[in-house]
């Protein structure tokens, strides 16, 4: 599902690349951490998987795309099969919860009929039926951060990314947000977690922990 080859990112007016010849494989329904330290460069990994950075080296294939080698106005069309969720939930504010939901299904061009019933399926699944209607603004950190998976999980995505999506929750919130990328909700789809978070990786087991070190990557079992 992911390919990286030797892949270095170096920003403009920075000496030290942010990912130093960074390969990795990652197979369709795998579950993996990224971990590191602050500047290790997982959020760069991330935005390379889904176009929004070029490497300055060395490929990024995601599916059968090559990224290095993608057409800017084929970009949309990569990214609706990804499912994004970040630690600022980024959520229309003014909006009801099912509208924030249905915007990403509305998009990819379905009917009303179909997206009503996804959304409904999706809420019901992160445990929020019962505040489609309220505005997105009117509910708690933890909630918000739910809207924002079952948006990102609506379009039935091939790759999840999520750049600390238990950022702002406090530890059960972070828990059962940690428990919904793993369990049955996501598909089958292949998932990237980025954490700094060390706690969250000793109570989700079953996951593949793959840490960056200064932009170097390390696999530990
Ligand atoms: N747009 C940018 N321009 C220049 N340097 C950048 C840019 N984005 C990130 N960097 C640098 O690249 C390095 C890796 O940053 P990155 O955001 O990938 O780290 P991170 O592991 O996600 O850190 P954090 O845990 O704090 O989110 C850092 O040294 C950072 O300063
Ligand atoms: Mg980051």
């Amino acid at each position: 599902m992911i390919r990286l080859e030797r892949v270095s990112k170096t920003y403009p007016h920075r000496d030290e690349p942010a990912l130093k010849r960074v390969s990795l494989h990652v197979a369709p329904g795998e579950f993996v951490y990224l971990t590191g330290h602050s500047g290790a460069g997982k959020t760069t990994l991330l935005r390379l998987l889904y176009g929004a950075e070029m490497p300055s080296r060395g490929r990024v294939l995601v599916g059968n795309t090559d990224l290095g080698r993608l057409a800017p106005r084929h970009l949309p069309l990569l990214r609706r099969r990804l499912g994004l969720v970040f630690q600022d939930f980024r959520l229309l504010p003014r909006r009801s919860v099912f509208e924030n939901v249905a915007l990403s299904l509305e998009v990819a061009g379905l009917d009303r009929r179909t997206v009503a019933h996804r959304v409904a399926e999706v809420l019901e699944q992160v445990k929020l039926s019962h505040l489609a209607q309220a505005p997105a603004d009117t509910l708690s950190g933890g909630e918000q951060q739910r809207v924002a998976l079952a948006r990102a999980l609506a379009p039935g995505p091939d790759l999840i990314l999520a750049d600390e999506p238990t950022g702002n929750l406090d530890p059960d919130n972070a828990l059962a947000m940690m428990r919904l990328l793993v369990g049955d909700y996501v598909g089958g789809a292949t998932v990237v977690v980025a954490t700094h978070d060390p706690t969250l990786l000793s109570l989700v087991r079953g996951g593949r922990v793959v840490h960056l070190d200064r932009g170097r990557l390390e696999e530990t079992a």
